[in-house]
């Protein structure tokens, strides 16, 4: 298994670019299948998990193409298929981003069943309320889920949970509905704004981006259009709390601080100097931080997918920080490598007390999920020896060469 060694206690000092955010490139992806001629989505991070979704499009027959420059070209043609393989929906569960805009699109989807993860069951409920309330038919057999509907229907739709996935597959569907699609209690991360800005460019009309309910009027067809993916608030959080742990100064640009305004927050309250600009975010060292309790939540409350990161830093800071996840049912697995460096956390349930130490110690560790994994390179930043890290095609998912970032901001890499 690809493996990664680096040597704590170098002092990580400079200016990085943060990449397109992979978050908002997937479902990107997924929506071209709505549009007719092309599309060029450009500040494409390169990712395994978008050649996947990439993989996934040619398999529909939605040509989809790596440009230079971090761009991709999409050119949609008369005979999408309706099926998605097997593989490539298990692969990566984001595929399933793809049943919505199919369905719309062609009256008719079968894709197979995401399956769960690491870091929970990963259910899709949500997303198959919504298109029965727009009038899909639903089926599970043998593994996949068919979708059929000659002609969505715009509804009201009230979301049990403001699920990001299922929030973009029903706007998605909604775009080419009859009628006016009203849904609830929507998810309001940042990707889904970056979505319907896609959306409305190509000719969707949805009012609400951002807030707690979504209008969308249905349009009889969208046109690809040209759109810069957002840059990615979880690479540039990780990227901040990098320069911070090591006691260094960093700066990210090409970063949205709106994006992260409860990691900043978190960071400023832990005694972390900040410095904000439009475009740019700087972190610097001011001292030893000090524990401070974290819950994660549906935005603008603080990001799941930023807890791990934030478990480790809180393993070096004076008291103790109570880590509250209450998204996923088992986003911890890191605590437990976290403690094999010499970190002191006590798990229970939800909850994971990290009682700040002087000092962490290097060793063999075993990434588990992406998140837990650069949780588990910052710790290695900052511990005393050797760190090997190991499981690094968890990393290659989502991270757009982060060690060659690190790198470049000092971090010393052993290969
Ligand atoms: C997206 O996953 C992100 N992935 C995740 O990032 C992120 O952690 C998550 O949103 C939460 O912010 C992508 O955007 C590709 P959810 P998603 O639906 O859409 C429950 C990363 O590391 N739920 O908001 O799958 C679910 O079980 C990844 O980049 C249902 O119960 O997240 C979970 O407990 C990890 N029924 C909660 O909602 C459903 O139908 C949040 O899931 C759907 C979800």
């Amino acid at each position: 298994m690809p493996r990664l060694s680096l040597e704590g206690g170098h002092i990580l000092i400079g200016t990085v670019k943060a990449s397109g955010a992979k978050n908002a490139a997937l479902p990107l992806l997924a929506a071209t299948i709505l549009m007719d001629g092309e599309c060029l989505l450009s500040n494409v991070p390169d990712l395994h998990d978008i050649n996947t979704m990439i993989k996934m499009l040619n398999a529909l027959n939605v040509r989809a193409e790596y440009g230079p420059n971090n761009q991709i070209k999409i050119t949609n043609t008369k005979k999408v298929r309706h099926i998605a393989p097997y593989d490539l929906v298990t692969a990566m569960r984001a595929s399933f981003f793809v049943a919505g805009p199919l369905l719309a699109k062609t009256g008719f989807a079968k894709v197979p069943l995401p399956g769960g993860c690491s870091i929970g069951s990963r259910p899709i409920d949500l997303h198959l309320k919504g298109f029965k309330a727009l009038g899909a038919k639903v089926s599970i057999e043998h593994g996949f889920v068919e979708l059929q509907c000659k002609q969505l229907i715009g509804t009201r739709f009230y979301m049990d949970f403001p699920s990001v996935g299922a929030t973009e597959n029903i706007m998605m569907a909604a775009t080419l509905a009859q009628g006016q699609t009203i849904i609830e209690n929507v998810a309001q991360e940042p990707e889904i704004t970056d979505l319907g800005h896609f959306l409305i460019a190509a000719g969707a009309s949805i009012t609400g981006l951002g807030t707690s309910t979504i209008t969308i009027n249905g349009t009889k067809t969208l046109t690809g259009t040209h759109h810069r993916v957002i840059p990615d608030r979880i690479e540039a959080g990780t990227l901040l709390i990098a320069g911070a742990i090591t006691k260094g100064d960093v700066t990210v640009f090409d970063a949205i601080p709106e994006h992260n305004e409860p990691l900043l927050q978190k960071l400023k309250e832990c005694g972390l100097g900040l410095e904000i600009f439009p475009d740019r975010v700087r972190v610097f060292y001011q001292g030893q931080p000090t524990a401070v309790d974290i819950e994660t939540l549906p935005f603008p409350g603080f990001p799941t997918d930023m807890q791990a990161q934030m478990m480790s830093l809180m393993t070096l800071a004076k008291g103790t920080s109570i880590i509250t996840e209450s998204i996923f049912e088992n986003r911890f697995m890191h605590a437990d490598e976290l403690m094999r460096m010499g970190a002191k956390i006590k798990l229970n349930n939800r909850s994971a007390l990290v009682t700040g130490v002087p000092m962490l110690s290097g060793a063999e560790v075993k990434i588990t999920d992406l998140r837990a994994g650069a949780a588990l390179i910052l710790a290695g930043l900052a511990a005393e020896g050797i760190t090997t890290v190991h499981g690094l095609k968890h990393l290659r998912r989502g991270y757009d060469n982060l060690p060659e970032k690190l790198q470049s901001l000092g971090a010393k890499i052993l290969g």
